[in-house]
Parts: structure tokens; C-alpha cells; sequence
């Protein structure tokens, strides 16, 4: 067996309303480790050597589970069974209409009220090709979502030792339902209290236009010429800054993505550090939000030392892209009963 295998690890995290939270953690002999807790699937920490010899943490965290809950951005937490919007919270599988809980005004976003960023996981180490990996499994029952069908969800996070990240998201439910889940992780790879002097490139030549409950409607955005192409790596910074006319002030938009042959759909570096990810996904849609209204209440983020500030991290959010909210079609992401599928997001770290 070689002596490059990535090792596992479970710690109790905190006690969140009477429920132990548990951490599990995986480290590669390159000084790389990434942890996720119980609650929500949540990804704590992905830490990678720095050049003073300690490691830096290149995802927002809190130190308590209850922070994670006083605020509202999902930080870094598993999203399902479907991350965006859903228009009026009026799904439609196999022309079956279900109402489900809205929790933005009539929208339901992120999985609803009780997604499964709300849910304690069953946290184990299991092996995979010799090495360990994070297994976090949760059944979630449709009394419980208001989604069709209970589903049988396991997110697998594993950690190689050339440095790539890997989670895979996978489902089975008990009726036709709907899976388009991802992870809602907000990187800052650098050592300042923002993500303006990161460079962004994305394999998107649309995004799409949002209505003013930021639902999609038919219409795209030719990236071309507009501070939203970045088919060519460029300053994230100058590109929120072109956006300082709109509402959002920032990016709060979803992207048509063309993964490239080897399935990487955007690249996020930090020039002052060197450090950079790129995404893998095979899904044609991205979320890119850069946390504009990030404010210093309930954001008390461990890096910056217990305060937020606006832009402190950026989110990319791998899932199929969402059809227009009028035509209520969901049939690419409808899961038949009993059919298991998985998508998987991965994380190319190289520092
Ligand atoms: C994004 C969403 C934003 C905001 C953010 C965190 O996916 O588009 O509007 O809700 O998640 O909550």
C-alpha cells in the first residue's frame, strides 16, 4: 500500500439544540486537509500549506454551529434537493403539480425551508481505492421538505493526493422527484478581507436574465462586451466594481456553462498568494454570487476575526442550469423512483 493515502478522522464539533455535531476530516500527506460538519454537509475548513509553513483555510467558516444558522447565506453548506430558485414553489413532476414551502417571500430557494442545509447528517469514514473518504448520508422525507418522494441522499467527499477535492452527490428516492444539489462553498484564497483582487475566468458565453425576484426568465445575456464575460481570466475586483450601477451591486447571477474536455467550468486565483481552484462539473449551469450585501452583523467569520465584510468570499455553484421560472419545466432534473443518480463537483487546488 503506498504511503501517500489520505487519512480520515471524526470529532465531536459542538452541541447544536440538544444534537451532537460531529466533524470528519481528511488529510493527504501534501499537508492539505478538508472538514465537513454533521450539520448541513457543511464544508468547515479546505486547508492547504502556506509559504510561512502554517496552512490557510481557503473557505469562509464560523466557530459555532448556531452562527451558521443566524445567518442567512448557506455558508458553505450542502444544498438540495435543488440549489436556486424555484418560481412560486410550484414544482411540476411528470405533470404533477406540488406546492412546496417557500422560503423567500413566494419563492423556494436552496431546497426550501428545510433543505438539506437544515439537516444533522450521519457522518461516517468509509474507503474508497484505499483511501479514506467522508461519507455523510440523510434521509430526507417528503413530510419533512414537501418535495415528492423520501430520498436517500449520500454525499461523498474525498481528498487525492494530487491535491483535488471531490464530492459526489447521490440520490434514490422512493417516488419521482427532482435532484439538482450542490455545495454552496464561498472561497477567498487570499489573505485579505475580500475577494477583489481575484482573477476569474469561466467557460460561459450567457448568463441568464433574472426577473426581480431573480427568477430566470427567457431571456440570456450575451456575456460579450458586458462585465459579465469571463471567458478570459480577468479582475473580479474591476468586474464587481462595473457592476456597482445595479441593484445587486455584484454578481448574484446564473451562467450557462460549457464544461471543457476535462469537464472545468471556472478558475479562481489569488496572484497574491498563487493559490487557485478550478471547478469540474458536467452540469450546464453555474451560480456565481459575491456576497455584495455581506455585511458585519451575523458574519462573524473566523478569518477576519469574528467580522464580515462585503465580498469577503465569492460562491460558485456547480448545478443544471434552471429553465425559464414560467415554464415550469424540471423534467432534467426529475429522478425517476428507485433510480440512484450522482453528479459530482470537484475542487483542482494547486497553492
Ligand atoms: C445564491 C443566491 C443568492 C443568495 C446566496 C446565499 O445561490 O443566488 O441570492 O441567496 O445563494 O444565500
Amino acid at each position: 500500500m503506498s504511503n501517500n493515502q489520505t487519512v480520515g478522522t471524526i470529532d465531536k464539533f459542538d452541541d447544536y439544540q440538544g444534537h451532537q455535531i460531529d466533524k470528519l476530516t481528511l488529510s493527504n500527506a501534501n499537508n492539505v486537509s478538508i472538514s465537513v460538519i454533521t450539520l448541513g454537509s457543511t464544508l468547515y475548513e479546505l486547508n492547504v500549506p502556506d509559504k510561512e509553513g502554517g496552512v490557510r483555510n481557503l473557505v469562509l467558516n464560523f466557530e459555532h454551529s448556531q452562527d451558521y444558522f443566524e445567518n442567512p447565506f448557506y455558508i458553505c453548506m450542502g444544498i438540495g434537493r435543488v440549489g436556486g430558485r424555484i418560481a412560486d414553489g410550484q414544482l411540476v413532476v411528470d405533470g404533477k403539480q406540488t406546492q412546496l414551502p417557500q422560503n423567500e417571500g413566494t419563492t423556494t430557494l436552496h431546497g426550501g425551508p428545510d433543505g438539506f442545509n437544515t439537516q444533522i447528517w450521519q457522518g461516517e469514514i468509509g474507503k474508497q481505492d484505499g483511501n479514506d473518504v467522508i461519507i455523510m448520508h440523510h434521509l430526507q422525507k417528503s413530510e419533512d421538505d414537501g418535495f415528492p418522494g423520501d430520498m436517500d441522499a449520500t454525499i461523498t467527499y474525498s481528498l487525492s493526493d494530487d491535491n483535488v477535492v471531490s464530492m459526489n452527490f447521490s440520490a434514490k428516492s422512493s417516488e419521482d422527484t427532482v435532484f439538482n444539489p450542490t455545495q454552496h462553498t464561498y472561497f477567498n484564497l487570499g489573505k485579505t478581507s475580500d475577494i477583489m483582487s481575484h482573477q476569474l475566468k469561466l467557460n460561459a458565453i450567457q448568463a441568464l436574465k433574472l426577473d426581480d425576484k431573480k427568477i430566470p426568465t427567457k431571456d440570456r445575456i450575451d456575456v460579450e462586451g458586458t462585465p459579465y464575460d469571463f471567458r478570459k481570466s480577468k479582475s473580479l475586483g474591476d468586474a464587481i466594481n462595473a457592476m456597482s450601477n445595479t441593484k445587486e451591486k455584484g454578481f448574484d447571477d446564473v451562467f450557462a456553462v460549457h464544461p471543457d474536455a476535462h469537464n472545468i467550468i471556472a478558475e479562481l486565483k489569488d496572484p497574491d498568494t498563487n493559490c487557485s481552484v478550478a471547478i469540474e462539473s458536467s452540469r450546464s449551469g453555474m451560480i456565481l454570487f459575491t456576497a455584495n450585501s455581506f455585511t458585519k452583523d451575523h458574519m462573524n467569520f473566523v478569518r477576519t476575526n469574528g467580522v464580515g465584510h462585503p465580498h469577503e468570499g465569492v460562491a460558485m455553484e456547480p448545478m443544471i442550469l434552471p429553465k425559464p421560472g414560467q415554464e415550469k419545466d424540471f423534467s432534467e432534473m426529475t429522478i425517476k423512483k428507485d433510480q440512484s443518480v450522482s453528479y459530482a463537483i470537484k475542487y483542482h487546488l494547486s497553492f
